[in-house]
């Protein structure tokens, strides 16, 4: 039997969408006390969904597709055109085996040895500094950390401007007006940059080692042998490094989790298998992709609700990660609920669900646990530093969500 399915009245709530940011579906799941409902987002008829089950049907390839799901807004900016994150089916096997085909454990070692390299120096920079903006700081460091990671270490006057140009990408894919639209033109000059570089390479102008990022995204061949045209590969070169520069939201988040909750800091010190533990509780408890978008690939039925052909459905990670069904006081921070989690890859979702390899769950996840934990141990073990009164509040209406004041951080020196 069909059940009609609860839905919220009005012509359209975009707008409400990009205000509300991360508690938009949250909000209305409560309102109307269901895991799903209707709403019309980009004047269309559109479904919300939230927690572990919802994540698992939408996850099934069988009903659901990426192809058209993607607003134009985020395509311009975050993922750029014919990205993997906007594939389906074989294509995006294909795709994606190319970017697991580099998470190898040789690489993820290299990525944790290189950050460890960047923090050094760093630290020797802050500490010349009478202050730093945490926030931006990291950025620089992270940038500079992925392009050697790609096989292409960055001149150093380089790096401010592509640190901005890669940063708008994820800053810019959810605010209305001027600064999306700066964002779009700062993607296209990141975008001009790396197709260069790429066509460089193929005319044999640029000779970059064999055992790169770059060069095995450069010259893989698809499935019928034929390399990827330049435009693609630049896509999916960027789709390396913005998400690398964009795990300075959960370092800064890191860094106010320890402000927030101090007692965290002992436990740190004290327990080595806490860092990771504590590292799941930020990704978890702190807001940073709001939630993914599909559409529906054919008619079906769930719950007794009907899905029709080309809806278009989000998936809250958000709330997900926050499901009073399934995490015990969402809203405490308490990085201990790891220690015997039984979850599946449905229920804590900060970088999608599902498979890595055969869905569409985040490429880097595992990167982004090893750069957070070494970033974490700098700031526990290996640093010092003042905090002066600031506005460290963030908020859950912007995507991304920063604390205002970025955190600022007086006389940053090695700790003795
Ligand atoms: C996909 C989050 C870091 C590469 C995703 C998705 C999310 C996500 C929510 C979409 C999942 C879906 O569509 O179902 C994050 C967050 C990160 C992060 C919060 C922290 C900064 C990274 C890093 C990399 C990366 C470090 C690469 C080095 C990708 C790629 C995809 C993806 C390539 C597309 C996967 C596909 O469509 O098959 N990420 N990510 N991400 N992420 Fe991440």
């Amino acid at each position: 039997m069909e059940n009609r399915m609860p839905r919220e009245e009005g012509i359209d709530h975009s707008i409400s969408l990009l205000k509300e940011g991360y508690q938009f579906i949250l909000n209305r799941s409560e309102q109307f006390d269901s895991n799903v409902f209707e709403t019309r987002i980009l004047g269309r008829k559109a479904i919300c969904m939230i927690g572990e089950e919802a994540a698992q049907i939408f996850y099934d390839p069988s009903k659901f597709k990426r192809n058209g799901a993607a607003p134009n807004r985020v395509k311009e900016t975050l993922f750029g055109e014919n990205s993997v994150q906007t594939l389906d089916d074989e294509e995006h096997r294909n795709r994606k085996a190319m970017l697991m085909s580099v998470m190898t454990p040789e690489k993820l070692e290299s990525m944790i040895e290189l950050t460890k390299m960047q923090w050094e120096k760093s630290l020797d920079q802050w500490s010349k500094m009478n202050s730093i903006l945490f926030y931006e700081e990291v950025k620089e460091l992270l940038c500079e950390v992925a392009f050697k990671w790609i096989g292409y270490p960055l001149n150093e006057q380089h790096v401010p401007k592509m640190t901005k140009e890669l940063s708008a990408m994820f800053e810019t894919a959810a605010v209305v007006g001027p600064n999306h639209w700066m964002g779009r033109a700062l993607r296209n000059n990141v975008e001009k940059t790396i197709h260069q570089l790429i066509i460089d390479m193929r005319e044999d102008k640029l000779k970059i080692s064999k055992d790169t990022v770059l060069h095995q995204f450069a010259f893989h061949k698809d499935a019928n042998g034929h390399l990827l045209d330049e435009k693609t590969v630049t896509v999916e070169i960027i789709n390396m490094l913005r998400p690398i520069v964009a795990i300075s939201i959960y370092i800064n988040f890191s860094l106010l989790a320890l402000l927030q909750f101090p007692e965290q800091k002992e436990k740190l010190k004290t327990f080595p298998d806490y860092s990771k533990m504590f590292v799941q509780e930020v990704r978890r408890f702190y807001p940073f992709f709001p939630f993914v978008a599909a559409k529906v690939k054919q008619d079906f039925t769930w719950n007794g609700y009907q899905f029709a052909e080309g809806t278009l459905t989000l998936l809250d990670l958000y709330g997900t990660n926050h499901d009073p069904v399934k995490w015990e006081d969402p809203y405490v921070f308490n990085p201990e609920r790891f220690a015997h989690w039984k979850g599946t890859p449905f229920s804590f979702i900060p970088q999608g669900g599902g498979d890595y390899y055969l869905g569409h769950r985040c490429a880097g996840e595992q990167i982004t646990i090893d750069v957070m934990k070494v970033s974490l141990d700098f700031l526990v073990n290996r640093m010092e530093y003042n905090v002066p009164e600031q506005d460290l509040n963030f908020s859950l209406d912007d995507i991304p969500s920063i604390p205002q004041s970025k955190i600022i951080l007086d006389q940053v020196k090695r700790s003795r």
